[in-house]
């Protein structure tokens, strides 16, 4: 085939994911077996305007599957943006004779590589990576699981505490403007009470609700997604305390959930997916991104960034989880 791709790039950009590495391992493998040579880009898309592209060997994914982060590195390159930089981008991957790009990122970042598409640049496949699971088009991203873990562990560690000296927590887990962590990790860690952007609470409300419980716990948790409001939870605490005068310690669990080994999970799907997204790119498949709809590995449209990040929908969970911990 005259189209094939012979020379791909590896980009990771936006917020890192556990299982980024992973991803980068499957695809340089399948390129390999392929005959494909690989190119690895640092840092982002910074490293495409400032040429930091450098040719892998099979070597540079040894021991990397255990790995959180990223090992080329990443970045939110607002730059990228600009006709004129992508231009320049264009012209260097023409010299540099690269034909594909696998990008692993989030909306931002195959917003990005379509435009270098759609203007005469090499063919894109995106695979989505972020902690958040909050791309549309896909049941699934690369870091989720891990980050639900990471956070449940945590949570855990502070219901020790919690329960030895009867006091309450508020616990904030990141998730940008969407709640599936804070629902999976609330569930999972037994919290009395789940706070999402999806599902607006008033201060009020949830006093109401605390204080109606059957029982009065005197320990207890309540998992809140940070809702694009970083922090937010500590207002919160002030909130119910000078409203109701019962008292919250709080703990944002910030970063800590962006690190760390990925899961069994993480690091299966990123490795089907870095499969899959090499496979496209021989079958002549681009501008897609690899998907999971119905449990099943998929090329998807990117998503439309007009329409913003995936929300979680499932309102019932909460309601299931709220009868679970309401103790008699
Ligand atoms: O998108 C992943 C994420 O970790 C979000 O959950 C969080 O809101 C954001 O990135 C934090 O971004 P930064 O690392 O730039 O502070």
């Amino acid at each position: 085939m005259s189209d094939q791709v012979k020379k791909l790039l590896i980009i990771t950009s936006g917020g890192d994911a556990p299982g980024m590495n992973a991803a980068i391992r499957a695809v340089l493998r399948t390129a390999f077996h392929y005959g494909i040579a690989v190119y690895g880009c640092q840092g982002g898309f910074q490293g495409l305007i400032d040429q930091d592209i450098f040719l892998m060997s099979q070597r540079d994914v040894a021991n990397c599957i255990q790995r959180g982060g990223t090992i080329l590195q990443t970045g939110r390159c607002e730059e990228f943006l600009q006709k004129s930089v992508r231009d320049k981008c264009r012209q260097h991957l023409e010299a540099w004779g690269i034909d594909g790009i696998v990008v692993l990122g989030g909306d931002g970042s195959f917003r990005g590589a379509l435009l270098l598409e759609a203007e005469g640049g090499p063919k894109v496949v995106g695979i989505p990576c972020t902690i958040d699971n909050d791309i549309v088009g896909t049941e699934y991203t690369i870091g989720f699981d891990t980050a639900c873990n990471t956070a449940l562990q945590a949570i855990d560690k502070i219901r020790d505490t919690a329960f030895s000296l009867n006091r309450n927590f508020l616990v904030e887990v990141m998730g940008r403007a969407s709640g599936f962590l804070a629902v999976d990790v609330g569930i999972a860690g037994g919290a009395e009470f789940i706070l999402i952007p999806e599902v607006p609470v008033s201060t009020s409300d949830l006093i109401q609700r605390i204080q109606k419980r059957k029982r009065k716990k005197l320990a207890s948790i309540i998992v809140v997604a940070e809702a694009d409001n970083p922090g937010r939870s500590l207002n919160l605490a002030e909130e119910i305390k000078e409203a109701s005068g019962i008292i919250y310690k709080v703990c944002i669990l910030g970063h800590i959930q962006r690190g760390g080994e990925p899961t069994v999970k993480d690091r299966k799907i990123a490795s089907l997916m870095g499969n899959f997204a090499v496979e496209l790119l021989m079958k002549g498949i681009s501008q897609k991104m690899v998907a999971i709809e119905n449990d099943v590995l998929t090329p998807a449209p990117f998503p439309n960034t007009h329409v913003g990040t995936r929300k979680f929908e499932d309102a019932d969970l909460l309601r299931i989880n709220e009868v679970i911990c309401d103790v008699m």
